[in-house]
C-alpha cells in the first residue's frame, strides 16, 4: 500500500456492515432484556474531567495509570475519554440528584470506550461495551439479579455454553487493609519470582497479585494465604446468600479466591464470564458490587452493583461458536431496466415497493439487463423485477424469482401487492414512523 494512504490508528476499527448485523442483534437483544427487567438506557458524555475516572476507578489500577486517553482542552482543564461506564453513570446520578427517584435505579448503556490498551486479538482502543446498573440497594438478590441478567443475554446470543462465571467475593475496603499487609509479608523475599507489573503493584495494591496471567505469578498466588480467613464476616455471610439464590435459579458458577477485577471500587461481589477455553484473558464481561463508590465521589451514601461486557468479544465468540444473526439488511427484490422511460416507471415502482416494506434496490445506471441480472445475483435477492421497452409499452412488468428461475409478467400496478404476497407480510420491513409515535 503506497505510503501516503490513510489508515486507521493503531487498536481501533471500522464496524463494516457484516459486522454491524452482529452489532444490531446483539443491541436488539440487550434492550429488550434490559426492558424487560425495568431498565432505563443512560448516554453519559464521551469525555468526563479526568478526576471522574481517577477517583473513582484507582490511581494503580492499570486504566488510570497507563490506559487513559487523556488531553488538556483549551483552556487546559483535564479531559478523558471513558474507558469504562460505571463512573460516568455515577457521576450523572449524584449530578442529577437521582438518589430522589424511586430506589434502586436501574440504569443501562450501550457505548463506545477507550483504552490505550496494547492491541491484540480482543483487546482495542476503542471497544463498544454495554452494561447495567442497579443504584441504590444492597441485597444479595439484587446482586443474584444482575447475575442473572448478564447470564440471559449470554444465553440469547447462544455463547452462554462456552462461558464460565467466576464469582468471588472481596469483602468490605477496611476489612482488606489486613489481609494487604499479609499479603505483603507473604511476598517478601519472592520478589525475584515475580514479573515486572506484579512487582510494582506490591506495594500499593497487592490484591492484584492474585489475578496475574503470568504462570510464576499464578503459582505463587495459590500459595499465598486465603482472603476469607481476613475479610469481614458480613461480607462471606453475604455472599452464602448470594450463592442459595444463584443455586435456586440454577445458574451455575465457579468460586474463583483469585477474581480481584482491575478497578478499585468493587465491594463484596466480584464476578466475571469466563471463555471456557482461554479463561480469563479474554474475559467477555465482569462486574460486582461497589457500595462505597457513590460516597467517594461526593454523593450520599448509596450501593450499587453493575456489569459490562465487550462487544467486540462477544462477537468473536459467536462468530468461532458458528452463531449467525438474522440480517436484516438483505435485500428483497432488484429492480433492472432498460432506457429512460423504463427507468421512470422504475423509480416510482421502487418508492412504491419500499413503502410496502419491501426492501428494493434498483441497478439505475447503464447495463445491458443481463448485466443487471448478474448484479441482483450479487446481491443475493430472491427476486428481480424486469422492465424493458415491452413492457413499458404494454405497462406491465416482468417479476423473476432468482432461484427458480421462473418469471411471470403482470400489470406494473400489480406488482407491489403481488410481490408482499410472495414475500411473506412477516418478513416485510415495515416503517411508518407516524405510527410510532403517542399523541
Ligand atoms: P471491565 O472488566 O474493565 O469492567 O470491562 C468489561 C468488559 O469490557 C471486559 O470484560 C471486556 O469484554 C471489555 N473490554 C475491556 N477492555 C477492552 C479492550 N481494550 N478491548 C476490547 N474489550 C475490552 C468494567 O469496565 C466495569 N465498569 C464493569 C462494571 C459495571 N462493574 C460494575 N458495573
Amino acid at each position: 500500500m503506497a505510503e501516503n494512504t490513510f489508515r486507521s490508528p493503531k487498536g481501533v476499527h471500522d464496524i463494516l456492515p457484516k459486522d454491524h448485523e452482529y452489532h444490531t442483534y446483539i443491541k436488539k437483544v440487550i434492550r429488550h432484556r434490559a426492558r424487560q427487567a425495568g431498565f432505563r438506557r443512560i448516554t453519559t458524555p464521551m469525555f468526563e474531567n479526568t478526576r471522574v475516572f481517577a477517583q473513582s476507578i484507582g490511581e494503580t489500577s492499570d486504566i488510570v495509570s497507563k490506559e487513559m486517553y487523556t488531553f488538556a482542552d483549551k483552556k487546559g482543564r483535564s479531559l478523558t475519554l471513558k474507558p469504562e461506564g460505571t463512573a460516568g453513570v455515577v457521576r450523572s446520578f449524584i449530578q442529577h440528584g437521582m438518589n430522589k427517584l424511586p430506589q434502586p435505579v436501574l440504569l443501562y448503556y450501550i457505548e463506545p470506550h477507550f483504552r490505550y490498551d496494547r492491541p491484540q486479538k480482543g483487546r482495542y482502543r476503542q471497544f463498544w461495551q454495554f452494561g447495567f446498573e442497579i443504584i441504590g440497594e444492597s441485597d444479595p438478590a439484587l446482586d443474584a439479579q444482575i447475575i442473572q441478567l448478564s447470564h440471559k443475554v449470554n444465553e440469547d446470543l447462544g455463547i452462554d455454553g462456552i462461558l464460565t462465571l467466576q464469582l468471588n467475593t472481596i469483602g468490605l475496603p477496611e476489612s482488606r487493609t489486613e489481609y494487604m499487609q499479609v499479603l505483603q509479608d507473604f511476598y517478601a523475599g519472592k520478589e525475584r519470582s515475580l514479573c515486572e507489573t506484579c512487582l510494582n503493584r506490591l506495594d500499593k495494591n497487592p490484591l492484584r497479585l492474585l489475578d496475574c496471567k503470568e504462570e510464576d505469578c499464578q503459582i505463587l498466588a495459590k500459595l499465598a494465604p486465603d482472603m476469607r480467613d481476613y475479610i469481614d464476616k458480613e461480607s462471606l455471610a453475604y455472599h452464602e446468600e448470594l450463592l442459595s439464590y444463584l443455586d435456586e435459579m440454577e445458574i451455575e458458577y465457579t468460586e474463583n479466591k483469585k477474581i480481584i477485577r482491575g478497578l478499585d471500587y468493587y465491594t463484596k461481589t466480584v464476578f466475571e464470564f469466563w471463555d471456557r477455553e482461554t479463561g480469563a484473558q479474554n474475559a467477555i464481561g465482569g462486574g460486582g458490587r461497589y457500595d462505597g463508590l457513590i460516597e467517594q465521589m461526593g454523593g450520599q451514601n448509596t450501593p450499587a452493583v453493575g456489569y459490562a461486557a465487550g462487544i467486540e468479544r462477544i462477537i468473536a465468540n459467536m462468530k468461532r461458536e458458528k452463531i449467525r444473526v438474522p440480517s436484516k439488511d438483505d435485500l428483497h427484490v432488484f429492480v433492472a431496466q432498460l432506457g429512460k422511460e423504463a427507468k421512470k416507471k422504475c423509480l416510482v415502482l421502487i418508492d412504491e415497493l419500499r413503502e410496502e416494506g419491501i426492501k428494493a434496490m434498483g441497478a439505475l445506471g447503464k447495463g445491458s439487463i443481463g448485466v443487471q441480472l448478474k448484479m441482483a445475483d450479487k446481491f443475493n435477492v430472491p427476486y428481480a423485477i424486469l422492465i424493458g421497452l415491452t413492457e413499458v409499452r404494454e405497462k406491465t412488468a416482468i417479476i423473476r424469482d432468482m432461484q427458480k428461475g421462473t418469471q411471470e409478467t403482470l400489470p406494473i400496478n400489480k406488482v407491489p401487492a403481488r410481490l408482499v404476497k410472495m414475500i411473506g407480510e412477516n418478513n416485510l420491513d415495515k416503517y411508518s414512523p407516524g405510527e410510532l409515535l403517542y399523541s
